[in-house]
């Protein structure tokens, strides 16, 4: 009876033992991976619209390397600055959870890695998936320094709609002959408006249009018959772009990294920092088709390249010598098609927003001219008498010369104030309100202010386009964070009036504000750290379009930034 027992107890623990072993088997095929990459930063020469130039790359390739992954990966990258500039890169769009040291932007949340220095970027995709980017966040280098970061769903998780049969990266850049960092000093010196960008470029290349470019085009070949999913990325710096496929329909099926109820339709706009993922049949008889990328103009003050960048949909099967079909793009200034997209963007499921607030922000977002105090003003007061400029709250932002992340966390005090205003200093008619009419309607204070979140608020921010220079649409972008846009619509933002989704909004990290218009957002407030909100047009970015949260920990380890990493680049 004894040996009975005794072989019984033997037998249990046998069997748990292979319980065990099938259990981590099991959780094996959830398990995370790492993965690495590897950039080094550096100037490479390229020839490009019949010149040579050096460029600032990353492993001297335009656009860089694209970083592959799947949800809930940790992705490691080092990057060593090769190049004698200040590097910094940012994943935009990546939400950083407790990882606010490594989201890039340079004096938001670390200092620059300087000449000859590396520093290894180290963050989870906790829960996100689809369609990101990674691009230089310091002076104008993410001109050239861009690239993909595709983020697969979980082994075995199927995409919300039919598998395509293939899928294509495909990045707008802008592509400058000058140098970038030079470009950005000899505009801000002049208080006027920058140059327009020499072309506009598809995974790099200019296509047909441009000098020089017969062949330096980008092309996909497709079989009859075929879907591809395109992964769409405005990784340009100062336009906003739209884009088709000649006789080819479009289905949104992902904006910003989160799906969406498929939408059908011709032409889609992305402003700097938007990404959308869309559908294409290979439907169309075997042939050339062009894909055209030609400027958005919501605005007057920023100037525009007019010739298209032209990447081909190529059908196996078409002769050699066949012409393109050209693609039709909406007229420049094409509200209408801007917004026909925006309101056919919704969230895959239903959502729930929440409905009680703890903060809400009014900020106004737009340009203004400051007072010239130049002895020189021909050379450095060439707007409208003045000196251009960009605000939220009528308060240009300033970057300090040090990072706000770690003067708050080690509280250095001086570098910043915590006294970003929740409403504008004066509410007038902020779309039509005439320039010097009201003195805050053109001037605006400079600061390095913040707003300071307690872990957990419910936000809701109300973006309201202002007219005084002229109005324009501008793609709001949030670090850290993703938001639900509620609602949006032209004219002054009227809590009477306006219309809000809280079922199935769009969940986006970039939100175009319409031009001469207003956008809602709401997000909760519980990721601890330091994050940047700005436009993603550069030149309102160096004029000063943007402020900073700064989200205080909660209680206990799960809801507090932990601390910095020993290879933290200092100023
Ligand atoms: Cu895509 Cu602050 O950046």
């Amino acid at each position: 009876m004894a040996n009975l027992v005794i072989l019984f107890m033997l037998w249990l623990s046998m069997t748990c033992t292979i319980c065990n072993v099938k259990l981590m088997a099991y959780g094996s095929t959830r398990r995370v991976s790492t993965r690495f990459y590897d950039f080094k930063v550096q100037t490479k020469r390229v020839t490009k619209l019949c010149n040579s130039n050096d460029i600032v790359t990353v492993n001297g390739m335009l656009p860089g390397p694209a970083i592959y992954a799947q949800e809930d990966d940790r992705i490691i990258v080092k990057v060593t600055n090769k190049t004698p500039f200040n590097v910094t890169i940012h994943w935009h769009g990546v939400r950083q959870r407790l990882s606010c040291w490594y989201d890039g932007p340079s004096y938001i949340t670390q200092c620059p890695i300087q000449a000859g220095q590396s520093f290894t970027y180290n963050f989870s995709m906790v829960k996100q998936k689809g369609t990101f980017f990674w691009h230089a966040h310091v002076s104008w280098l993410r001109g050239t320094v861009y690239g993909a970061m595709i983020v697969y769903p979980k082994t075995r998780v199927p995409y919300p709609f039919k598998s395509p049969y293939q899928e294509n990266i495909i990045i707008l850049g802008e592509y400058w002959l000058q140098d970038l960092q030079q470009i950005e000093h000899a505009t801000l010196a002049s208080g006027g408006a920058p140059p327009k960008a020499d072309a506009y470029t598809i995974n790099g290349h200019p296509g047909p249009n441009y000098n020089c470019s017969i062949n330096d085009i980008y092309q996909i070949d497709v079989i009859p018959g075929k879907t591809y999913l395109l992964r769409l990325i405005n990784a340009g710096l100062n336009t906003e772009n739209f884009f088709s496929i000649a006789k080819h329909k479009l289905t949104i099926i992902e904006a910003d990294a989160e799906y969406t109820k498929p939408f059908t339709t011709d032409t889609v706009m992305l402003g700097p920092g938007q990404t959308l993922n869309v559908l294409v049949s290979a439907n169309q008889s075997v042939g050339k088709y062009s894909m055209a990328v030609a400027p958005y103009k919501s605005g007057k003050i920023v100037n525009y390249q007019n010739i298209s960048a032209i990447a081909s949909f190529n059908y196996m099967g078409a002769a050699p010598d066949s012409l393109y079909v050209a693609a039709k793009l909406p007229k420049l200034d094409d509200k209408l098609a801007v917004k026909t997209v925006m309101d056919g963007l919704r969230s895959l499921n239903q959502v729930n927003v929440f409905k009680e607030i703890d903060k809400n922000l009014f900020i106004t977002i737009g340009l203004n001219v400051q007072k010239c105090h130049s002895k020189t003003p021909k050379q450095n007061c060439q707007a409208m008498n003045g000196v251009l400029a960009a605000s939220m709250n009528n308060i240009s932002f300033i970057h300090p010369n040090i990072s706000i992340l770690e003067a708050y966390y080690k509280k250095i005090k001086g570098s910043y104030t915590e006294d970003f205003p929740d409403a504008p200093p004066k509410f007038y008619d902020f779309v039509n309100g005439a320039p010097n009419k009201i003195p805050y309607d053109t001037q605006a204070l400079n600061g390095t202010r913040t707003k300071v979140l307690e872990y957990g608020s419910r936000v809701q921010l109300i973006l309201q386009n202002t007219g005084t220079v002229n109005t324009e649409n501008h793609p709001i972008h949030i670090h850290g964070y993703s938001f639900y846009v509620i609602g949006y619509g032209t004219g002054n933002y009227n809590p009477q009036t306006a219309q809000f989704n809280l079922v199935d909004p769009p969940y986006m990290n970039t939100i175009g504000v319409p031009v001469g218009g207003w956008a809602a957002i709401r997000f909760v407030a519980d990721n601890p750290g330091v994050w940047y909100m700005h436009c993603h047009i550069e030149i309102h970015q160096s004029w000063g379009l943007g402020m900073v949260f700064i989200v205080n920990n909660g209680k206990g380890a799960n809801e507090s930034l932990p601390p910095p990493p020993s290879d933290l680049p200092q100023c």
